[in-house]
Order: structure tokens, then sequence, then C-alpha cells
């Protein structure tokens, strides 16, 4: 595996494979990899004849408040199970190569960037559509693979590639699971053991709505309360609960088969989210 640090070598090395007629697949990440990020490693090995992994801890996503400075990392470690997932290019940028001092542009996307996590981290989504615009820019894919847990941030990185003509196309990889249930994220390491405990709310959670609307109608506000009591009996603060349409991510009064189930909680200092498209197999 190849280890590209700055964007005008990945750009090169882009060029080279696409005048060889290889199909460039991306997954973009900020490393300190789990399983989930392997599953979208050979996600993406599966769908293109080269595979790119950006590890990139993008400043401009992270609020002033948030945990950029101790956002776990492990570039060797990274570095070994990349290469494990037969992964071709690991492009680790610096900041300083990202976001020269002359930047200026931000790459926004409005409407669904409004609500659910929008509301708590102003700025995050035009952090996100910024680094993943220049990510397709460097490395010119022609897919991209990202995890359904940031199911708004995937919404939103549809949008904007739809908005822009963008010929790459987006992947959505299904939620990949601890053996209990917690969606598997970098940010679990700051769990304690009885936050983890507590954090398997959010997975009691989708159960009890899973079971709920198919035991007969039920309406989406009384689901939604039923929903915030069982995580309040866990003693977490919650963000939000709220049930969207998967695509529009408006809120759904009268369930439908787009239904989303959407959370965001904090245990602790450590804000979790999840959600669970009510209505799939
Ligand atoms: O999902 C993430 O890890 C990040 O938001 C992404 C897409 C890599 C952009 O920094």
């Amino acid at each position: 595996m190849e280890i590209i640090r700055t964007p005008a070598e990945m750009t090169a090395w882009a060029n080279k494979a696409l005048v060889a007629g290889e199909r460039i697949g991306l997954v973009p990440t900020m490393g300190f990899f789990h399983e989930g990020h392997l599953s979208l490693m050979r996600r993406a090995g599966e769908k293109a004849d080269r595979t790119v992994v950006s590890l990139f801890v993008n400043p401009i996503q992270f609020g002033a408040n948030e945990d950029l400075g101790r956002y776990p990392r492990d570039f060797s470690r990274d570095c070994q199970l990349a290469q494990d997932q037969g992964v071709d290019v690991l492009f680790a940028p610096e900041p300083h190569d990202m976001y020269p001092p002359e930047a200026s542009t931000r790459v926004v996307v409005s409407g669904l960037t409004e609500g659910l996590c929008g509301k708590s981290r102003p700025g995050h989504f035009a952090g996100v559509t910024t680094v993943v615009a220049k990510l397709f820019h460097i490395i010119k894919p022609h897919c991209a693979v990202f995890g359904r847990k940031d199911f708004q941030q995937l919404a939103v990185i549809e949008r904007m590639v739809a908005d822009l003509d963008w010929d790459v196309e987006i992947i959505g990889h299904p939620i990949v699971r601890e053996p209990d249930g917690l969606a598997m994220s970098s940010r679990n390491v700051y769990l304690s053991a009885s936050e983890r405990r507590a954090a398997l709310c959010l997975f009691r959670a989708i159960g009890h709505a899973r079971r709920r609307v198919r035991t007969g109608p039920v309406e989406a506000p009384v689901l939604q309360q039923e929903v915030e009591e069982l995580l309040l009996q866990e003693g977490v603060a919650i963000e939000y609960v709220s049930i969207v349409d998967h695509a529009t991510l408006r809120p759904q009064a009268v369930l439908q088969k787009s239904a989303v189930l959407a959370m965001a909680i904090k245990v602790g200092a450590t804000r979790l989210i999840d959600n669970d498209n009510l209505f799939d197999d």
C-alpha cells in the first residue's frame, strides 16, 4: 500500500490510474479504524479497481467546543489495517496542505443541513461538504463509500453530488454494530464501562421502535415520546429523537416506509448518534 501525503501527489497518482482505465473507489475517513471502516474499504474494493482511503481529521468540521484536539489517532495501526483490506493508497494530508492560509472557499448545502445534527453543530456540514468536495477533486473517484451511521451526512453528500452534477456514485453502507448492538464509532473509546452500558439504550430504542411499527399502527409523535422515555431511563441527555423521511430529512407525522428513527444523545461527555430505517428488513 502506498502512503501519499500531498494533494498534488495524490492527483498525479489518480491521473495515472484514470489513463490506465482504472475505476477508483474512495473511502473518506478520519482514521482510528474499526470494523465499520474496514467494511467500507472492502465494499470500495468490490466496486472499483483501485481503492483509496483518505485519512484526515478535518479541522473545519469540528466546533470550537468539540473534540478535535483529543480525537483518537493511531496512524501506524490504521496503515496496517488498511493494507490488510487490500487498499491501494492511504491519502493522509496535513491540514496546511488541505487548507493553506489563503483558502476561503466553503461548499455549503442548505436545507438538509439545518435540522438534526445541524442544529447543535452549526458549520459542521459545511466542513464535511468542503472536505469531501476537495477529496473528490483531488482523487477523482468513480465511487465513494460512506457509512449509514451518519445518515444525515450521507443525505447531504448525495444532495451536493446531485446539485453539482458530479459523476461520482455515492454508496451508502449499512451500520456495523458491536455484538451487543452498539453502533461502531471511533468515539466509542471515550466511553467508560458504565457509559458504554448506558449507550446501549440507543439499540434498545431501535428494537422497541421496530417492534411497535410491526405490531400495529403507531403515530410518529407517540413513538417518538416512547423512545425518549426509554433513553431517559438510562440517564443519558437527549439532543434529539426524530422520525424523518430518509431523503428529505423532514419529520413524518404519519409513518411512511421511508421513515428513519434518528437519535443523538450525550453519555457523559460523549456525543453518540444512531439511526434505523424502521421498515427495512
Ligand atoms: O464521516 C467522517 O468520518 C467524516 O465526516 C468524513 C466524511 C471523512 C469527512 O471528514
